[in-house]
């Protein structure tokens, strides 16, 4: 069904987001949060999570897998909200629609935001050894000093729900007490996953320093693209939000409505897809 409207100004299609997993609704609720007149359609890849273990060969094809389910869904866009599938889609375009990735708007946050050029990155253990952040950073910053941390075992805690709790701060510092005596004043969140146990991050390193969250950067990305005319708005009252997943989840369901109420009261239809 194409819902495109007649007019060049408004377009009201969705706008597709998909992660393994859970992680990617801290993007999809950014997004929400900053575009409340959107529909969005969200994707979570739970069949195949977790990505940030899987080899860059696979996580490129399921990528691609992903993206054309969300073509089949006619987007207006796409926001690749995976870390570790940003780092394996090179297409700034899928089939004339605009792809965007997390990896650019954080890395240039991240050396925005740095005042003595140290920065770290924490994500899977595929995206640390793809590099895609330091060459980015070092593109806007060759002088900076990047430190970069695989931190897996944040992705399952996240998953459960254990955002604030001891062994999720046990873990964070026993995954970050050596960056922390490195002088960082800029720390990535490199994985959608780890803005769920922010505050257990945030306690490792202290509140002189500052987290860079890649959904608010993605937001602030369409935000001038909208300015731009270059990503087209709604401008239909009824705002759909719809969450597909190709495992059914009721713990997925429970944990997303809950992330998502405090910036949207829409209700939230999910359902169970094949992207094969
Ligand atoms: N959400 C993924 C990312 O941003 C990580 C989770 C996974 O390993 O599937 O990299």
């Amino acid at each position: 069904m194409n819902l495109k409207t007649d007019s060049l100004e408004f377009d009201a299609r969705p706008i597709g987001v998909f992660d393994s997993g859970i992680g990617g609704i801290t993007v999809l609720r950014e997004l929400v949060k900053a575009f409340p007149e959107e529909n969005f359609i969200y994707l979570g890849d739970t069949a195949r999570l977790p990505y940030g273990s899987k080899s860059a060969e696979t996580v490129r094809k399921y990528s691609l897998q992903n993206m054309k389910f969300l073509m089949s869904r006619d987007v207006k866009a796409m926001i690749v909200a995976c870390n570790t599938a940003s780092t394996q889609v090179f297409e700034d375009h899928f089939e004339n629609t605009p792809v965007y990735n997390v990896i650019d708007p954080g890395s240039a946050l991240a050396a925005a935001k740095t005042l003595n050029k140290k920065i770290a990155v924490l994500a899977t253990r595929a995206t640390i050894k793809a590099g895609s952040y330091v060459k980015k950073i070092h593109a806007i910053l060759p002088d900076a000093e990047v430190l970069s941390q695989a931190c897996p075992l944040f992705v399952p805690l996240a998953e459960e729900g254990w955002h604030d709790d001891p062994i999720t701060n046990l873990i964070a510092f026993r995954y970050l007490q050596n960056l922390k005596t490195s002088d960082i004043d800029t720390v990535v969140l490199g994985c959608t996953h780890y803005p769920l146990i922010k505050s257990a991050i945030q306690k490792v390193f202290g509140n002189h320093v500052q987290l860079i969250d890649s959904g608010e950067a993605v937001a602030l990305q369409i935000k001038s693209d909208f300015l731009s005319q270059k990503l087209k708005r709604n401008s239909n009252r009824d705002v759909s939000l719809m969450i597909a997943l190709t495992d059914s989840s009721e713990h997925f369901e429970n944990l997303s409505s809950q992330l998502l109420a405090p910036v949207s009261d829409t209700k939230i239809c999910f359902e169970t897809v094949s992207v094969i």
